[in-house]
């Protein structure tokens, strides 16, 4: 048993509505996401929301699913439908903007652009991270958790038949607690892999303290931060963490088709992915078939052709965010936070996970009737909110361009869909 004590949390209900069990207050009351909740955002925040179309219609509680369009997202994707149209095609003036899509990313991580990979997917990118790990020594353990994304454990388990074990770290109260790491780290884990925020319902894990625990035993730390980047402060070198991977179309208002690998640098030397392509090698245009060389930096873990296009657009997302800046926003979505616990302890609803803004993403999960979350989702979207459903959980994800009153309107629909909607 944890030294965390006073759970109150059960299952006597998951039906929705009636407990006012909110969560966990006394789990480790450190903040780990960054910023302490403001009472008002530090930027213009009706300014940014005149950019997103799509307010005007509805209310958009989706971000830890797909984040809306912005202005400059758009005019993105038409700069390159443009330079394809008029140039027919223009290499260097794509392969530049790819390449400024990881100086945003870097920046967003605290790292260089040459410490970072392009992909296709988390999963692409864990993947080709997975090829380049050896696991015929005694050093063969992946330890992970039962809050990871499946995409990413299921990698982990498909390297089994390469000689990879897996160990897992469980989800105790729909969180991981960090001391649970203490029982299957050792001295033969080779990595441990840990998501930052649990996509679930956006507890975030205190990844300083699993890095420490991971080296302390001689394992390095891989990172999956697609529920966490653009809503809390990363910094891969004061986490000190080694590997670290994220899409783009979450929080970092991007599309689907790209995500980005960082690769600790003094590591990327030691490290060949079996996973490769043409633009992994030192020189991508010398085209020597025989020559499998590899690029000094994390651009061996680049595979084929870059998808450009996600590359224009998640460029503009990622330097929306870093304009407006994630402490910033951290900030405010820290105060939405507070209010979406708040407003859901006072309706009545089961919260799944901690109530702790400096614990948790925006993302708060309510849990639905049995069986019922993607009906509560489609229902909240007659209502005019577009929430995000998964497993037995509605999932209300605000970002910065969030009102306290859109919290509000989003909850009372909610609570319309449970007593009113899902029984006529
Ligand atoms: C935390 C997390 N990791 C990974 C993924 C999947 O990533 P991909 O589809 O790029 O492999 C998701 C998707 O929702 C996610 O939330």
């Amino acid at each position: 048993m944890s030294a965390v004590t006073g759970h109150t949390h059960t299952d006597t209900d998951r039906a929705g509505i009636v407990r006012a069990d909110v969560g966990h207050t006394d789990v480790e009351s450190k903040d780990v996401v960054g910023s302490p909740p403001v009472a008002q955002p530090a930027y213009d925040i009706a300014a940014w929301r005149r950019r997103i179309p799509l307010l005007k219609s509805l209310v958009l509680m989706n971000n830890c699913s797909q984040a809306p369009q912005l202005d400059v997202t758009r005019e993105a994707a038409e700069a390159y439908l443009d330079s394809w149209n008029n140039a027919g095609m223009d290499w260097d003036a794509w392969m530049a903007e790819t390449y400024r899509a990881k100086v945003e990313f870097a920046r967003l991580i605290n790292a260089s652009p040459d410490d970072i990979a392009v992909s296709s997917s988390v999963s692409e990118a864990t993947a080709s991270l997975a090829s380049s790990l050896d696991f015929s020594g005694e050093r063969r353990k992946v330890v992970t958790t039962e809050a990871e994304f499946p995409s990413v454990a299921h990698v982990w388990q498909a390297h089994a038949k390469y000689g990879l074990e897996v160990d897992w770290v469980p989800v105790r109260d729909d969180i991981v607690y960090l001391e649970d790491y203490d029982d299957v780290i050792d001295e033969r884990t080779l990595l441990v892999s840990a998501c930052h925020a649990y996509y679930q319902n956006g507890y975030v894990q205190d990844v300083a303290a699993i890095a420490r625990k991971a080296h302390d035993e001689g394992a390095l730390l891989y990172v999956d931060a697609y529920q966490s980047l653009g809503v809390a402060e990363v910094d891969v070198q004061a986490m000190d963490i080694d590997f670290l991977a994220s899409g783009n179309l979450k929080f970092l208002l991007g599309v689907p088709g790209i995500a980005f690998l960082y690769v600790r640098p003094g590591l990327v030397e030691r490290l060949e992915p079996a996973v490769t392509g043409w633009f992994g090698r030192a020189d991508p245009f010398s085209f020597d078939a025989r020559r499998l060389d590899w690029a000094p930096t994390a651009a061996r873990f680049d595979t084929g052709t870059p998808p450009v296009i996600n590359a224009y657009i998640s460029r503009a997302g990622m330097a929306a965010i870093n304009e407006i800046g994630v402490d910033a926003i951290a900030a405010w979505t820290g105060q939405l936070t507070r209010r979406l616990v708040e407003g859901g302890r006072a309706r009545g609803f089961q919260l799944h996970g901690i109530d702790d803004p400096r614990r948790k993403t925006p993302s708060t999960a309510f849990v639905c009737p049995e069986g019922e979350s993607h009906r509560v989702e489609a229902l909240l979207l007659k209502r005019g909110i577009l929430a995000a459903a998964r497993g037995p959980v509605i999932r209300l994800a605000p970002h910065f361009y969030n009102t306290l009153d859109d919290l509000d309107v989003a909850l009372d629909a909610l609570k319309a869909v449970f007593e009113e909607d899902l029984s006529a």
